[in-house]
């Protein structure tokens, strides 16, 4: 039998929100901020939003030590994570890691040109960003970048996200004739 929930038990019922929601399969960045305490949060609530004027959206929750320190800084770099970089993303989901610079130490990026926010070394995609405008969120705040910079790197396969849990793409089916 299908789970089905009304509109007013939907809010109620978090766990079946979570369980619906993670079904809409995303692939995986890492956000981070660059000056003198750099920072880097996991983060699949990376979006497009415009081309012209080219926008991207990442949710970041209020409690998350990325909220406080993006807007402090007002630029942002944005790292698309690689099939290989699994580990990456626990790394900066984890709420046991380290503050500050010593959050990078097993990781290999680079400083930014424009912004300084750190860049994940063997990522699909590099993109600086300046805050553009934040919106309410309920419990996140929608921040809007405009983009500064964009590279894209690795022609390798993406991680992915789906049923809270990390997965590989399939390789793909034969073309059908
Ligand atoms: C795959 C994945 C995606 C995530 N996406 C987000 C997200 O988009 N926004 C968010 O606020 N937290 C997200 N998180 C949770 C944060 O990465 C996690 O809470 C992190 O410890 C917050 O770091 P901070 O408080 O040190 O900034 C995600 C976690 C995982 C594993």
């Amino acid at each position: 039998m299908k789970e089905h929930s009304g509109p007013s038990d939907a809010a109620a019922d978090t766990d079946l929100l979570r369980r619906a929601l993670g079904t809409f399969a995303t692939g995986v960045t890492v956000v981070t901020v660059g000056g003198e305490t750099p920072h880097a949060m996991t983060a699949n609530s990376f979006t497009s939003v415009s081309l012209d004027p080219p926008l991207v959206l990442v949710c970041v929750e209020h409690s998350a030590v990325m909220h406080s320190s993006l807007l402090a800084r007002g630029t942002f770099g944005v790292s698309v994570l690689a099939a290989h970089q699994e580990p990456v993303a626990r790394q900066f989901a984890s709420r046991l890691r380290p503050l500050g610079l010593a959050q990078f130490d097993a990781v290999d990026w680079r400083p930014g040109r424009l912004t300084g926010a750190p860049l994940i070394e063997g990522a699909l995609a590099h993109l600086e960003c300046g805050l553009w405008r934040s919106y309410d969120g309920g419990d996140h705040t929608i921040f809007v970048g405009t983009l500064l910079s964009v590279e894209k790197q690795a022609d390798s396969d993406a991680v992915v996200f789906f049923r809270g849990r990390f997965r590989q793409l399939s390789p793909d089916l034969p073309a059908q004739r």
